[in-house]
């Protein structure tokens, strides 16, 4: 028999959305009466295999070499008998082949004896499984209306709940036609794929820090084209104050930095040095969040000097604003640095955008600045990381430990969003702690449980 389907459960929450006379968007949320019953799917689950475990293959062959016996012993029977008819002359040799037959009809019943047990045997078990069968049946349609009624209802209703929620924040902020942005545009097409892991490295400390971030800079110094950029968090796995460098792939592969370290401040943490994982290198710069504040910190590899650029007021950090998935949040990533073909970018949430993710380009200039601002409808902590690419926001969510989904986009250009992207990405490690897009030669650089991996983006 087939095993039993697996029904996944999700939060068992009914929403519903209240319009009040004020025009504000009020959400409210409120325990289902009824949870899925874990408990009675898990009986089920093990009745069925044990169901399975007693229609062995075995039972059948048992059968059939009783059969096979039977239809052998009586032509041998009937061709003795015949034999004795026929030298039935009253003599000795006689009496022996009489007793001989004797025998034989003795095997006979035996065997017929014990296939009788087993066909008797085989009956019980029969309407047994099959009486388990049907309760098992009864038992999986009672789980699927459960399932159909509770959590399928309560996404649609999340589903209607997100677009209304959308519409009333619309209606209360009409942005306009959007604005023409120079961010969108790129040459190489749309995002259509990527491919399985191209590097995937333990690098020059394999297993010492599950958090931090790698990749290349967008925008070398002449003579660093190739080079690569590490940062770990060494400080409680939240904080960093140096960025480490190599001068070339295998050589971060192997672990050879002969650049060696360029370091922010031999304090860790203190001001302005590293707060989070997901930093990126841009222009001999390295961009992160600054320690214990809501801003962004630029940290000159040149002039090891720091320049920083404050956030909208609201905006949460100190870890309040996190990357999360349902099991657990990855502490102190409330600030996500990302390059792309148009320069650097930070993407947070603020207590006014309600936890959804917020996305502003970064100026590089001197000083420092906050570029054009975009608020999205997706809930920062259904998301475990993003990048940007070609102007576009890109958001990751868990699947399993092997499998994230690139499931939403922002195009910065037009202002649309979508929620079914569906891109798979194949990990090799089940946490990603970093992710970003190197524009110079397309690859996403994913730092996660101690290994660098990328992966190539596919245009067309
Ligand atoms: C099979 O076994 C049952 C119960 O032991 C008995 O009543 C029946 O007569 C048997 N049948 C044959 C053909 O021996
Ligand atoms: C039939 O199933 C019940 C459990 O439902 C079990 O206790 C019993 O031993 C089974 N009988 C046979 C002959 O397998
Ligand atoms: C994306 O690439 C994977 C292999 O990396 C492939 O299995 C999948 O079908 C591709 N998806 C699309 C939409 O092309
Ligand atoms: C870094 O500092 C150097 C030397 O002061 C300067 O030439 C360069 O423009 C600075 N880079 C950035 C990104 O500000």
């Amino acid at each position: 028999m087939e095993s039993c389907a697996i029904v996944l459960l999700c939060a068992l929450f009914t929403f519903a959305k209240q319009a009040t006379p004020r025009d504000t968007c009020v959400c409210e949320l409120a325990d289902a009466d009824q949870l899925f019953p874990h408990d009675k799917l898990s009986t089920l689950e093990d009745s069925a295999s044990k169901c399975n475990s007693n229609v062995t293959p075995q039972k059948t062959l048992e059968l059939e070499s009783l059969l096979l016996g039977l239809e052998r012993r009586l032509p041998q029977l009937q061709g003795d008998v015949s034999m004795l008819e026929r030298e039935d002359d009253g003599d000795l040799y006689g009496v022996l082949s009489l007793q001989v037959i004797e025998n034989e009809i003795m095997d006979i019943k035996q065997l017929i004896d014990k296939l009788n047990r087993t066909t008797l045997g085989n009956q019980r078990l029969t309407t047994n499984i099959s009486i388990q069968l049907n309760d098992l049946k009864a038992e999986m349609q009672e789980l699927e209306k459960h399932d159909t009624m509770q959590v399928i209802k309560s996404r649609k209703a999340n589903q209607h709940l997100v677009k209304d929620l959308e519409q009333c924040r619309k209606g209360k902020n009409p942005s306009g036609p959007p604005t023409e942005s120079p961010h969108g545009r790129c040459s190489h097409g749309q995002f259509l794929n990527i491919t399985g892991a191209r590097v995937y490295t333990a690098g020059e400390y394999p297993g010492s820090y599950p958090y931090g971030a790698w990749g290349r800079d967008p925008k070398p110094e002449a003579g660093k084209e190739a080079w690569y950029w590490l940062v770990l968090m060494t400080s409680n796995n939240r904080y960093s104050n140096y960025v480490r460098r190599y001068s070339s792939l295998s050589a971060l592969v192997v672990g050879v930095s002969s650049p060696g370290n360029v370091q922010i401040h031999s304090s860790n943490p203190t001001t302005n040095t590293i707060q989070g994982p997901n930093v990126v290198m841009y222009g001999e710069a390295l961009y992160y969040n600054c320690y214990n504040l809501d801003t962004v910190c630029r940290f000159n590899l040149t002039s090891k000097t720091v320049t920083t650029v404050q956030l909208p007021r609201g905006t949460r950090y100190n870890s309040k604003g996190n990357y999360c998935h349902l099991e657990e949040c990855y502490p102190f990533t409330d600030l996500d640095l990302a390059t792309d073909e148009s320069g650097v970018w930070v993407i947070y949430t603020t207590k006014q955008d309600f936890g959804n993710l917020v996305l502003s380009k970064v100026e590089e200039n001197e000083p420092l600045t906050l570029g054009q601002t975009w608020h999205t409808s997706v809930y920062k902590q259904a998301v475990t990381n993003t990048f940007m690419a070609c102007g576009m926001l890109y958001a990751t969510r868990y699947i399993s430990r092997d499998l994230e989904e690139i499931f939403y986009s922002f195009d910065t250009a037009t202002g649309l969003e979508r929620f079914n992207i569906g891109i798979l990405i194949h990990k090799m490690s089940p946490n990603i702690f970093s992710l970003n897009y190197s524009p110079v030669d397309q690859m996403l650089h994913v730092y996660g449980d101690s290994y660098m991996v990328s992966y190539k983006v596919l245009f067309g």
